[in-house]
């Protein structure tokens, strides 16, 4: 493994597999097998847990690290990952065109990275998950859109991650009386405040 590769990777995983944590928690809550992680910077959970993931980062150091494909392999096989992992990386800005076939993945990814939800449902399979985290506002903007129904939400407690489908009406009330639209959340370009706060949420794409 290059240098760089472990020095970002030891940065990133500084809660050591805090991440792979909450992807094995969502896999088993979903079943999903294939994801599309947007903004994922060097975030190579998903494949210690998923067989195929495809990343997208417009950061170059995301980029060098994904071309260290030993590396990476020998991330994924140090954390129990898959024997033949997936793992796909576009160097790119995912608001443009991804050239990726529409609804081709079970799991679409969103965690600090914008409005990953906007720009990238059409790859996400009808029937497929969300998971998405409020930081950005892009679970504000899943839960006004109406191709996503929300399915759970995932807890965190002392660093272990549960997805519970319990007493769902519960999330996603704003503690102050607000109109949530696409445009108050582009201009605020943060999350809306709920009564409750999971780590994050799963939608499902119902159309
Ligand atoms: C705060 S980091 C979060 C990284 C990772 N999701 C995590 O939770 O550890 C946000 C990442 O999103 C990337 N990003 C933001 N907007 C993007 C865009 N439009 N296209 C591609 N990458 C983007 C940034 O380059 C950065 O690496």
């Amino acid at each position: 493994m290059k240098a760089k590769t472990r020095e970002l990777w030891d940065k990133q995983n500084q809660h050591e597999r805090d991440r792979a944590r909450l992807f094995t928690a969502v896999a088993g809550a979903t079943g999903a097998r294939s994801a599309l992680y947007p903004g994922s910077y060097v975030d190579l959970a998903p494949s210690f847990v998923f067989p195929a993931v495809t990343y997208v980062d417009s950061d170059k150091r995301a980029a060098a690290f994904f071309e260290d494909d030993d590396g990476i392999h020998e991330l994924v096989a140090a954390n129990s990952g898959p024997d033949h992992p997936e793992i796909r990386f576009f160097h790119a800005d995912y608001t443009t065109d991804l050239d990726l076939s529409s609804e081709a993945f079970d799991l679409l990814v969103s965690l600090y990275a914008g409005f990953v939800s906007e720009h990238c449902t059409a790859y996400l399979r009808v029937g497929g998950s969300l998971l998405v985290n409020p930081s950005h506002g892009d679970a504000a903007m899943a839960s006004i859109d109406s191709r996503y129904e929300l399915e759970g939400v995932v807890v965190s407690r002392s660093g272990r991650y549960r997805v519970s489908r319990s007493n769902l009406d519960d999330y996603l009330v704003p503690k102050r009386p607000t109109e949530i639209t696409a445009d108050l959340l582009h201009e605020s370009g943060r999350g809306i405040g709920y009564t409750k706060s999971p780590f994050a949420y799963l939608f499902t794409r119902t159309e």
